[in-house]
């Protein structure tokens, strides 16, 4: 059994959701969906290992690192669990808002620090920018166009994890659609976002 587990603050809503949902069709076998923000004691943070043979952290990035209950989640297993967890490979889908992935390295490696002091198996991640972009084109198959890259990182970390097999990160970004065409977009959400928050434009400029 594969776990998926969302470490997003955001629950069902988020885009990681999406990401693990969108993995979770490409595996062949028995995965369980499990979120973060629902899971308090340390009995419920063991089962998570004692069921899985193997788990998926879904983590967005904030502040260039992973969500602080990523990172408690991450302590307190460190504190529990050391040297009673079963060896499982331990595999990321990691999104972030702006669109360079490779900022999402230094969470890849605090997760790879952690596998490594826990004696558990980092299995490779999987890193996608645009995450608010591409959290929302479930409509477009995976093999065309901007999810094209993102599909081939998907397949690719599936066949890994099918296998428990380790794979280098992965780091993926919008197929054909320029950054500069994203930080257009982006920059209007936020004026509508402000707009509807009551925030006037000239605002956010001067408090620059
Ligand atoms: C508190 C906070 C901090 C964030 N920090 C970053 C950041 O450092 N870099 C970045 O690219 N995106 C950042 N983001 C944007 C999220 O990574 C992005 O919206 C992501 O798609 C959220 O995924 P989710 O829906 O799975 O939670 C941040 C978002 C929040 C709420």
């Amino acid at each position: 059994m594969v776990i998926l587990l969302n470490c997003s603050f955001r629950g069902e809503k988020s885009n990681t959701r999406y990401f693990l949902g969108q993995l979770e069709t490409l595996l062949n076998e028995p995965c369980r969906h499990a979120a973060l923000n629902r899971i308090k004691e340390e009995q419920e943070r063991a089962e998570l290992f004692s069921d899985a043979d193997a788990i998926v952290l879904g983590m967005p990035l904030y502040v260039d690192g992973p969500p602080a209950q990523a990172v408690e989640f991450m302590e307190r297993l460190y504190e529990e669990g050391r040297g009673r967890l079963k060896r499982i490979p331990v595999y990321v889908v990691a999104n972030m808002g702006f669109y360079e992935s490779r900022q999402l390295h230094i969470l890849l490696s605090v997760v790879k620090n952690w596998c490594a002091r826990l004696d558990l198996s980092y299995g490779g991640g999987l890193a996608i920018g645009a995450g608010e972009m591409m959290g929302g084109l479930g409509k477009i198959p995976l093999d065309q166009g901007p999810n094209k890259e993102m599909g081939q990182g998907l397949k690719k970390l599936a066949a890994h994890i099918g296998k428990r097999t380790d794979t280098e990160d992965l780091y993926v970004e919008p197929t054909g659609f320029p950054r500069r065409l994203y930080l257009l977009a982006a920059g209007m959400s936020w004026g509508r976002q402000a707009k509807k928050n009551g925030v006037k434009r000239k605002e956010i400029k001067r408090r620059r």
